[in-house]
């Protein structure tokens, strides 16, 4: 299995270009199950997770064609609508075709995911949803057995859903149901994440009657059928604000091409109270920093507030500042694997409930660690950066989900990060 070895101890500077996101383009690829007319997609970064959800939309019938970071798809001819658990256990993300299937052809069959590395993490507002639009649903087997058949047209019916949790994947699914339901369909308490805004702009130029993405009320007028259209990926604004905390600890300079500081106002807010200098002009954000940084308190929720898939570097952040820092977890019940590898490395952190106290050193140092999530694995690369000696990071393939180029970025800013065998 690769492992990432790390010397730490350079500081950062130069430019590098923000990927599309992730965690909007897996959302729109599942979107493709809507559209009778083939999808041209582009800013897709070549992630493991990104492959998985491919693979199981050509496993449906989805004819996928891809060149470099453009993809399309033709989902004219799909001949499955199932999501087996080989499937959904690699990737939870593979829910958000239920939606796309049930809404088109009346009927899917998704295994349900199953725990996961940062805690339970249920589907159920994804099931009840659905089920307020009036499809039939059914676990057997663990697998969501989901059907319209029984319904006036076999067509979804809009309805008023209130989400009693914000849920990212939750609203998009949802939203993609009701694009193809017959009636009005009101989501209320919806996720407003930049990644649903770029998925709803995306449906209405393929049809949909979408308002208040973006928002927490979105309104979806259904529609008979959807078209392909064409779309550029929104940048990855978890990407950037991890090379932006990189930039901050190494006591760098580092500017970011295709990046939105408008997506990050909580992150970059962080940044400056650390003490780090963070400018933007057009797409580009600029953070510089003299490497003495002050600690900050964090705490999750929905956005617009501060990300949890930022918790972990910013956890990393404030082990080598200056005071205590609070960082608590409110939206995931197990987020704190990082902590256990980052005090091996010498950090002081104690964990109460869902807050840790984070009490800055000195110095880290290297050590061979290993994380069982993606942002908790992007963590521990930025410890690797500034900790005394080497760092080797084991079971990169979480980073492979969510990274692209990680070492090759790194590296074009001046780190020292190698791939090992
Ligand atoms: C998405 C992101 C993930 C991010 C998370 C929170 C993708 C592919 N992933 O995950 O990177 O960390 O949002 O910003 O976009 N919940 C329920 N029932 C449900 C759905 C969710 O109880 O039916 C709970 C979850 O367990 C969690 C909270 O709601 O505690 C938020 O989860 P959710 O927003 O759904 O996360 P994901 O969409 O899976």
């Amino acid at each position: 299995m690769d492992k990432l070895l790390i010397i730490g101890g350079n500081r950062l500077h130069g430019e590098i270009t923000i990927s599309g996101a992730k965690n909007a383009a897996l959302p729109i690829l599942c979107a493709s199950l809507l559209a009778e007319t083939p999808l041209q997609l582009s800013a897709v970064a070549a992630l493991k997770d990104i492959d998985t959800t491919l693979k199981l939309l050509g496993i449906m019938g989805v004819k996928v064609a891809r060149n470099g970071d453009k993809v399309s798809l033709d989902a004219s001819e799909v001949a499955s609508f199932e999501a087996t658990y080989d499937m959904v256990k690699t990737m939870r993300a593979s829910i958000l075709v239920l939606g796309p299937l049930l809404a088109r052809f009346g009927t899917a069959r998704v295994s349900l995911p199953g725990g996961c590395a940062i805690g339970s993490r249920p589907v159920d507002l994804h099931i009840k949803g659905l089920q307020a639009m009036g499809a039939a649903i059914h676990i057997t087997h663990g697998y969501i057995q989901a059907s319209t058949l029984h319904l006036p047209n076999r067509r979804l019916q809009g309805a008023r859903y209130y989400m009693d949790l914000v849920t990212v994947t939750g609203t998009e699914n949802l939203m993609m149901a009701a694009a193809l339901a017959e009636g009005t369909t009101v989501l209320e308490n919806a996720a407003k994440e930049p990644e649903v805004v770029d998925l709803a702009e995306m449906l209405i130029k393929m049809g949909a009657n979408i308002t208040g993405a973006g928002t927490d009320v979105i309104t979806v007028v259904g529609v008979e059928k959807l078209n392909g259209t064409t779309h550029n990926v929104v940048c990855d604004r978890i990407e950037a604000g991890t090379y932006m905390v990189a930039a901050a600890m190494t006591g760098g300079e580092v500017k970011l091409l295709n990046a939105r500081a408008d997506l990050l106002d909580a992150v970059i807010e962080k940044l400056r109270e650390a003490g780090a200098v963070v400018t933007s002009e057009g797409d580009t954000i600029t953070v510089k920093s003299d490497g003495k940084l002050k600690a900050v308190n964090i705490r999750t929720a929905p956005h617009p507030a501060f990300p949890t898939d930022m918790q972990a570097q910013f956890m990393a952040l404030n082990t080598v500042a200056t005071g205590v820092a609070k960082v608590t977890e409110t939206i995931f019940e197990n987020r704190f694997m990082h902590v256990q590898e980052m005090q091996r490395m010498g950090a002081d952190i104690s964990i109460d409930g869902n807050t840790a106290l984070v009490k800055g050193v000195p110095y880290l140092d290297g050590a061979t660690v290993m994380a069982t999530d993606l942002r908790a694995s992007a963590s521990l690369v930025l410890a690797g950066l500034v900790a005394r000696g080497e760092t080797t990071i084991e079971r990169i393939y979480h980073l492979d989900r969510g990274y692209e180029n990680l070492e090759d970025k790194l590296n074009a800013l001046g780190a020292n990060v190698k791939r090992i065998a």
